[in-house]
């Protein structure tokens, strides 16, 4: 794809973009107590905007208590008193001319108790190893209906609070992707089972905002596979692509992985063991002798999947080939050359970034500019582990301490 086809406009569902190339869901820690965006967070949007992002999909937002993350500063989205601090921040930046859509998610086994106040929930009592909580609670009849009812309460919520729409994230085994994985979801009742059952609560919830919200654009980010026996494959994330066409899903972005596998979501050269241990909330309070000895053990046990660029384009390939609505792909594509590629090969329609936005909030400027060709991340993935309890930044590969 030439450059100028790349900073062509377009639009998603009415959604005008001035580019392809949009900031992918970025968890940023900063919301406030309420889980109300920040001022902090209103400036990081207001700079993705000015630095050329064609769209900016927020970071993950909870639909309810007991699906918050186990990192600090979770966006929510779960009561009408949260809707005019958002409607302050999409106000500010649609002042700059670029739509912006909230995600939405349950964090089900990925968090922690001591962190939501109450139980994990999952579809199946499955422990998740990296969680390390006691076993999840298998979600009731009701309890499902009353997440679907939430979700969609959250979506009109968002349209009220002026989102240009909003994303529900059924990737990264999080809930509504452990509903999807055969691996997670272990029921043999209506809601797990067949492909069609394990999507019944997407299909719910889709259901639910066209009644209540009519047009409203919902876009979906799926796995396009995991490394989990049973998990996702390509094969059926393109048959879950075909059943969210069929539920008016506006445009799918095409990631992979879940937490508990280890950095397969944002890869990397090198596994982050450093920051993993003497950071994360699972590893610091560890005596100092026992992480002596997993260091290397995380080495061997945990290698970095390979390729760490351009990760899911097979799979949003196999994706693009089985609908007809927008494809986003996402994963380790940093360089104007993965950019075309990704476009170009016909893997997808648009390409979505995370960590390039962290460190340059005007990466998409200095693309198009040709003042880069490539983003300056060096993919450490600091960032993602720092991000549990400290605002989003880069750290570039040092430690806190070895900063000061
Ligand atoms: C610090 C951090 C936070 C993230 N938070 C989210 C999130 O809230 N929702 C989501 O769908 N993906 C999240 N991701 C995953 C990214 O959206 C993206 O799928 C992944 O990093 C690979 O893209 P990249 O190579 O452009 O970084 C996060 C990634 C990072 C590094």
């Amino acid at each position: 794809m030439t450059h100028a086809s790349i900073f062509d406009s377009s639009s998603i569902s009415g959604i005008r973009l001035q580019n392809r190339l949009i900031r992918s869901a970025t968890h940023e820690s900063m919301a406030e107590s309420s889980g109300a965006p920040s001022a902090a967070q209103e400036k990081l949007y207001c700079d993705l905007a000015r630095g050329g992002a064609g769209a900016i999909i927020t970071g993950y937002a909870g639909v309810q208590q007991d699906g918050r993350s186990s990192y600090s500063g979770m966006l929510m989205m779960h009561d009408d008193a949260l809707i005019p601090a958002y409607r302050r921040l999409t106000d500010a930046v649609h002042r700059c001319g670029v739509p912006i859509i909230l995600q939405l998610a349950h964090c089900g086994r990925q968090t922690r108790s001591a962190v939501t106040g109450m139980q994990t929930v999952a579809p199946s009592a499955l422990k998740d190893l990296f969680f390390n909580e006691d076993c999840p609670l298998e979600l009731g009849e009701r309890e499902i209906e009353g997440i679907v009812r939430n979700f969609v309460r959250a979506a009109g919520r968002a349209a009220r609070a002026g989102f240009d729409g909003v994303q529900l994230h059924l990737a990264h085994g999080y809930l509504l992707s452990e509903f999807l994985s055969g691996n997670a979801n272990r029921r043999n009742d209506r809601w797990g089972g067949s492909t069609e059952n394990r999507y019944r609560i997407v299909s719910e919830i889709f259901r639910g905002i066209r009644k209540e919200t009519g047009d409203y654009p919902v876009l979906a980010k799926i796995n396009g596979f995991d490394h989990r026996r049973g998990g996702m494959r390509i094969d059926e994330a393109a048959s879950i692509a075909r059943m969210l066409e069929a539920s008016g899903c506006s445009a799918i972005e095409v990631s992979s992985g879940t937490i508990e596998e280890g950095l397969s979501i944002m890869r990397g050269p090198q596994f982050p063991s450093d920051a993993l241990l003497a950071c994360s909330f699972r590893f610091r309070s560890m005596p100092w002798f026992l992480k002596k000895v997993l260091k290397p053990i995380f080495r061997l046990a945990l290698p970095s999947p390979r390729p760490y660029r351009n990760y899911n384009l097979d799979a949003a390939k196999a994706v693009r080939k089985a609908v007809a609505v927008p494809v986003i792909a996402v994963g380790g594509i940093h360089t104007m050359k993965d950019i075309s590629s990704a476009l170009g090969s016909g893997a997808a329609d648009y390409v979505s970034m995370s960590r390039p936005f962290i460190i340059e909030r005007d990466i998409v400027r200095k693309l198009k500019d040709g003042k880069q060709t490539a983003s300056r991340c060096i993919m450490c993935n600091y960032c993602a582990i720092l991000v549990e309890e400290n605002p989003l930044r880069c750290w570039y590969g040092k430690l806190p301490l070895e900063k000061s």
